[in-house]
């Protein structure tokens, strides 16, 4: 027998970075996703089947002490996190049993999308589910942010896992949790085909808080974003919300997250119409996201030099799910 679950990707509206030292966010889950099929072995062995992650398909095989030696770094480090999502998995359900698990995924890794969090939130899902257990959306985005925190070295907040469990566009302070009412968002994401170290960029925003007290009001201005964002949010007003979204990005420039393609990005996606654009995720180089209600901000990031692709994305209210 095999079992699968997927979970969504997702951007970030308002509020990455900021989120990490309790101010809100709001990220919104996309009609992208990864997904984990999870069969029993005979052995104890646990084995990752990865063909989605890397281009020339993997297979890893985890013995007890056997060390990940794979070249490339996004990988390795998504290898951690399905590692970390069966064993919590396994400790949930009091199993050792051997599994073999193989991972899927729409979602470009560290890129800002929430590849790490759909894909642990699918595999703790799918895993629980092929071990005779059973798991609800409280424990499984509890359990999910550990495993993203301890591959991270703590530097993680509980948006993206939360996000990924439920689905939606929610809101998350700290350890309040909770989904929003949403309208549609006409949502264009555009990619440069780069990665950024998620923990070495929350380790960077850390290192400049502490050392100035105007990165730490930076920060504190973006959760005032965010919570400007909620209200904009709730009254459908494109013009604000993509104005707000604007200044969250020059914000997060301001605290050294984004990058000269990052930058390039937001600026073809607004000179194409869009309400707003900016960095999504952690940043350091992946997507951008714009809003765009009547403009043509896809094909001016289709048009940008430096993005490698750029689509349309829908807000998709459907958490994980069993497939
Ligand atoms: C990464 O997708 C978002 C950050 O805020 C880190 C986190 O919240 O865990 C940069």
């Amino acid at each position: 027998m095999t079992t699968s679950s997927s979970a969504p990707g997702k951007v970030y509206l308002f509020g990455e970075h900021a989120v990490v030292y309790g101010e809100p966010a709001i990220p919104c889950a996309i009609d992208r996703r990864a997904s984990a099929t999870v069969e029993r072995r005979a052995d104890d062995r646990l084995r990752v089947h990865a063909p989605a992650l890397s281009l020339d398909g993997l297979t890893v095989d985890f013995g007890d002490d056997v060390a990940v030696d794979v070249d490339d770094e996004r990988v390795a480090a998504a290898l951690g996190y399905v590692r970390g999502a069966v064993e919590s998995a396994r400790e949930y359900v009091d199993g050792t049993a051997g599994l073999t698990v193989t991972v899927e995924s729409d979602l470009p890794l560290g890129a800002g999308l929430g590849s790490s969090a759909a894909v642990v939130v699918a595999t703790i899902h799918a895993a629980v589910r092929e071990l005779g257990g059973d798991i609800d959306d409280d424990e499984l985005a509890e359990r999910a942010y550990r495993v993203e925190a301890d591959v991270q070295d703590g530097e993680a907040s509980r948006a993206d896992t939360f996000c990924a469990t439920v689905g939606g566009a929610v809101r998350v302070e700290g350890e309040d949790r909770r989904r929003l009412d949403a309208p549609d968002l006409p949502l264009v994401v555009g990619y440069d085909g780069r990665s950024g170290n998620t923990g070495e960029l929350v380790a960077g925003v850390r290192q400049r808080r502490e050392e100035y007290g105007f990165a730490a009001d930076t920060v504190e201005a973006i959760g005032d974003v965010v919570r400007e964002g909620e209200g904009a949010l709730s009254d459908n007003d494109t013009e604000t919300l993509g104005e707000l979204m604007d200044f969250d990005h020059g914000l997060l420039c301001a605290l050294g997250v984004s990058a000269r393609s990052l930058d390039e990005m937001v600026w073809a996606a607004r000179e194409g119409g869009a309400a707003g654009a900016k960095l999504t995720g952690a940043g350091g180089g992946g997507c951008v996201v714009a809003l765009d209600d009547g403009g043509d901000a896809r094909r001016a990031l289709e048009l940008s030099p430096v993005c490698e692709t750029a689509f349309d994305a829908a807000l998709d209210r459907e958490g994980v799910r069993a497939e």
